[in-house]
């Protein structure tokens, strides 16, 4: 299989601790996923469930004009990442993702939907997430019989109360975390009701991850933890900032950044990663990158702009705009950005999509989860779980339940 020419390049970097761990770390994940211990990736590889989840997906498409989705972190980033891709259609629901428990919010995004034409789409791995509880019975409640969904653990009150309604839910995979389950139903349900080819996410996904178990140590994951985890421990670089040059892919640097930070932030350790829209942060923070501390360094993901979109003529058009159309003017300034962050010493990778559909998103979610859990093996630290938010959840439970009604 043609893995897509997702990179474009990637310098090489000194690794820290070195190309001998870097070696080692691969070979565990490798052996890790030979022995079915990385269910994230591995699911890439199965198209077993797939046409029950897409008779599931049509079946809620076919009877709703707005689907909220419910769910937070882990548990909504990876969908919203899928959906942004889906272009505008005449017909299909529009997705809503409810992912803060915020009542303002709640009342702007369900005051204007049709009961009857709405369906709710919950999602937990715990079935315990206080917003998500929340938020789902309550949408449960408004919408009526039968117009809602969960996903969610063996155990917990979100599958009670949906037992309890007679409403159906589907498994979340127990050995999935949340912020690893894009390829699973978590993320492909919602990307199918978007409209999306979920087969085509788990092609690319399984791509890269062949490309990984053939090439190791050389395979651009495991170059690229090296870089990040060399940029971070050897020279100063703590701040990795994703910047998506594509209003569509800004989702994605937003999964990535739950990603990388609950991942690696455990024991002192872990970098802390950005997300950036180009071209807009270029107004914003790329000053501070550039002339701040030298602690940043940025991913760059682009896709091939040249010539897409309207081009100003007429009177008083710049000379340099002329004919050039808004695709054109994505491309200098991605280039223009690329090459003033390389001559200030800000390390720069570029990660170029000729076209950024399910299949290059596919292989970008497995590239990164790799990279992730790559670099966690070289940190010493666990790439799963979150314990530190778990506390935080159990603290907000207990202080509920003390407050005075
Ligand atoms: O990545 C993770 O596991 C977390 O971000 C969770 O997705 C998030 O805390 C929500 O948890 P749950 O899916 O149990 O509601």
């Amino acid at each position: 299989m043609d893995l897509p020419p997702y990179i474009q390049s990637l310098e090489r970097c000194p690794t820290v601790p070195g190309e001998a761990a870097l070696g080692a770390a691969c070979r565990d994940v490798a052996a890790r996923l030979e022995e079915g211990a990385l269910p994230c990736l591995a699911i890439a590889g199965r198209d077993d469930d797939l046409p029950a989840l897409e008779a599931r997906a049509a079946g809620i498409a076919a009877d709703a004009d707005d689907v909220i989705l419910a769910g937070t972190g882990g548990s909504s980033l990876g969908a919203r990442a899928l959906a942004a891709l889906a272009p505008p259609r005449p017909a299909g629901p529009r997705l809503h993702v409810l992912d803060n428990v915020d009542p303002d919010t709640w009342e702007r995004v369900t005051g204007g939907l049709v009961p009857e034409r709405t369906h709710l789409l919950a999602i937990s791995k715990s079935g315990e997430t206080l917003e998500t509880v929340a938020l789902s019975l309550l949408a449960a409640d408004r919408l009526g019989a039968g117009r809602a969904t969960a996903i969610a653990g063996k155990r917990g009150a979100l599958r009670d109360a949906f037992e309890a309604r007679g409403l159906p839910v589907l498994d979340h995979d127990p050995a999935i975390d949340g912020r690893y389950s894009v390829l699973s139903p978590t993320g492909l349900l919602p990307a199918l009701i978007a409209g999306l080819d979920a087969r085509a996410v788990r092609r690319g996904a399984a791509a890269a991850l062949d490309d990984f178990r053939a090439k190791g140590p050389e395979s651009p994951p495991a170059r690229g933890a090296a870089m990040a985890v060399g940029l971070d421990r050897g020279r100063g670089r703590h701040i990795q900032v994703m910047m998506a040059y594509a209003d569509r892919l800004v989702p994605f640097a937003r999964w990535f950044v739950q990603l990388w930070a609950e991942s690696l932030g455990k024991r002192g350790r872990g970098s802390m990663p950005v997300a950036a829209s180009g071209t807009a942060d270029q107004h914003s923070q790329l000053q501070f990158w550039i002339a701040g501390p030298p602690h940043c360094w940025v991913t760059v993901l682009g896709v091939e702009t040249r010539g897409l979109g309207p081009a100003p003529d007429g009177e008083g058009v710049p000379g340099h705009l002329a004919g050039r159309t808004l695709g054109d003017v994505m491309f200098a300034e991605r280039e223009a950005t690329v090459r003033s962050l390389a001559e200030a010493g800000v390390p720069v990778r570029t990660f170029a999509l000729e076209a950024p559909d399910e299949r290059a998103l596919g292989a970008l979610f497995a590239h990164f989860m790799l990279e992730t859990i790559v670099a966690g093996r070289l940190l010493d630290v666990d790439p799963f779980g979150q314990p530190a938010v778990e506390d935080g959840k159990r603290r907000a439970a207990a202080m509920l339940g003390a407050m005075a009604r």
